[in-house]
């Protein structure tokens, strides 16, 4: 299995890739702005173990920035491969205009709920977030695994899945914000195959490719922030040579 990671903005470096992908998870930043927001996000730079560089999208280019890495996917994945997209509520609707107008089908969406949201005086607390499904056609879905009696199965029916937050212990470095390895894993099982080729444009702590070198995938991870590239490299056991 090959896990390869890229340094760079994924919307140059995508289009110079020649595998083609049978899946993508996409975790792309949030494009909001809020005062607390750093705090939340453990991106304050009086956080301890704080890592800087986390790149954001302005509000106002968030349309544009969906149609750009969203329309570069078309030329480097299999028409039937699944694309998983996180999306707060925030710019939801960006993203699905740039499906929409890239002609991509959406099939549906899954609920990630977790355990504590982002406390706020004077509205909801959120606690979910969205994972837009879609792809160029049907894709392939291996239901499989939601029957199977081994102990690792899932026995999810339902879109609405209940996962933990992921909690940093004390001394970690605190990068971007982690998505479950549980979640990524229950989407990946269900739309590849081992030796399947999985590509994530958004890096982060590179927890998708985490995902793929444990369950036998090959991925492609991208991440625009250099300041993140050694702990990927570290959590992925790749060398600096
Ligand atoms: C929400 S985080 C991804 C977190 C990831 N799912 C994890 O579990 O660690 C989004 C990441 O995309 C990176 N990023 C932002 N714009 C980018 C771009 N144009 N190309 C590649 N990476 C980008 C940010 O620096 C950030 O690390």
């Amino acid at each position: 299995m090959s896990v390869t990671l890229l340094e760079g903005d994924c919307r140059e470096i995508i289009p110079t890739l020649t595998q083609k992908f049978q899946c993508v998870f996409s975790d792309p930043p949030y494009g909001v702005k809020w005062s607390r927001k750093n705090l939340n996000y453990n991106i304050a730079s009086r956080i301890e173990n704080f890592i800087p560089g986390y790149c954001e999208v302005k509000k106002e280019e968030y349309a544009q920035f969906s149609i750009e890495w969203i329309g570069a996917l078309k030329q480097v994945i299999d028409k039937t491969a699944p694309i998983y997209t996180m999306t707060g509520w925030n710019n939801k609707r960006h993203i699905l205009n740039a499906i929409d107008a890239l002609k991509f089908k959406q099939w549906g969406e899954i609920i990630w709920q977790y355990n504590f949201g982002v406390y706020k005086k004077s509205n909801y607390i959120d606690a979910h977030q969205t994972i837009l499904y879609y792809s160029l056609k049907k894709p392939k879905f291996y239901d499989f695994c939601r029957f199977s009696t081994h102990k690792d199965s899932y026995h999810d029916r339902e879109n609405v899945w209940h996962i933990n937050r992921v909690q940093r212990k004390r001394g970690e470095p605190k990068t971007a914000p982690m998505a479950p390895e549980e979640l990524i894993e229950k989407c990946l099982m269900y739309s590849t195959l081992p030796g399947d080729w999985v590509l994530d444009p958004f890096a982060g702590t590179g927890t998708v490719a985490a995902v793929c070198k444990r369950i036998g995938r090959n991925c492609v991870c991208i991440e625009k922030n250099p300041n993140f590239i050694p702990h990927i490299k570290a959590r992925l056991g790749i060398s600096n040579q």
